[in-house]
């Protein structure tokens, strides 16, 4: 085992079987991640790439393969000891953001420490650091309905920070923003990343934004390789 790995894969494979033929999605992927590590994964529309993070994250189930997180296996593991473990290692950033509406910024990112366990002091200190870091800080109590897109998604990082987790899973988190707006994001998602010593998996459309991880890896015919 490579003892600074905080995710491995080896093997996975997943098809989707409904009424029609079968897809295969994945077809022998291997993947690994180490501590402090970025990793952009590209890959044509379909190909598999949120199908990949979520198999990744625990939240859906390979038909092969196996998978470890910070070297503990995870086959077996009950529902309840996966959200445990997933809490403490990942904080994920969607392109939809999915804030709650009737909750404001603060609450938003709160919403990921309560998941994780009991609010404390110390929650809500950093939950309004990480706003301020975010350029949020004059909007801490703005709904989520009341914020632009933009600013949605700087509430979203600073909601995959809030619990200190080791890795972020990012799926195209510029996918619904502007350029310039997109870029913003993107600059603060990587610099956060870097600042804290975090690990990144990074899905993107954008070559100029993959080639910015430590490794760049393209998802085409089930196959995972180096971009
Ligand atoms: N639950 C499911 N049931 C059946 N087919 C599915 C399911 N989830 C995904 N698929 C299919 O698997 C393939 C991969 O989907 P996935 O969402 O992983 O692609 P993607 O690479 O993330 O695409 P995009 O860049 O558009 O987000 C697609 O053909 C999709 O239709
Ligand atoms: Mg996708």
């Amino acid at each position: 085992m490579n003892t600074a790995a905080l995710m491995e894969a080896k093997g996975l494979m997943k098809a989707f079987r409904g009424a029609e033929t079968p897809i295969s999605v994945l077809e022998s992927v291997d993947f690994l991640i180490g501590k402090g590590e970025s990793v952009s994964i590209r890959g044509e529309s379909g190909c598999g790439k949120s199908t990949l993070l979520n198999i990744l994250s625990g939240l859906e189930q390979a038909d092969a393969g196996s998978l470890t997180w910070g070297g503990v296996a995870l086959a077996g593991k009950s529902g309840a000891a996966l959200a445990r473990m997933r809490a403490a290692l990942m904080g994920f950033v969607f392109q939809a953001y999915y804030l709650a509406p009737e909750l404001n910024a603060l609450e938003n990112v709160l919403l990921g420490a309560r998941i994780a366990g009991r609010l404390t002091r110390a929650h809500k200190e950093r939950a309004e650091a990480l706003l301020v870091r975010v350029g949020m800080g004059g909007r801490l109590r703005h709904h989520a309905t009341k914020l632009s897109g933009g600013e949605r998604q700087r509430v979203a990082v600073a909601r995959a920070l809030i619990n200190d987790p080791p890795l972020i899973l990012a799926d195209e988190p510029t996918g619904n923003l502007d350029e310039a707006t997109g870029n913003a994001v993107m600059n603060l998602l990587l610099e956060l990343v870097s600042e804290e010593g975090k690990s990144l998996v990074l899905v993107t459309h954008n070559p100029e934004y993959a080639a910015r991880a430590d490794r760049a890896l393209t998802l085409h015919l089930g196959k995972l390789s180096q971009a």
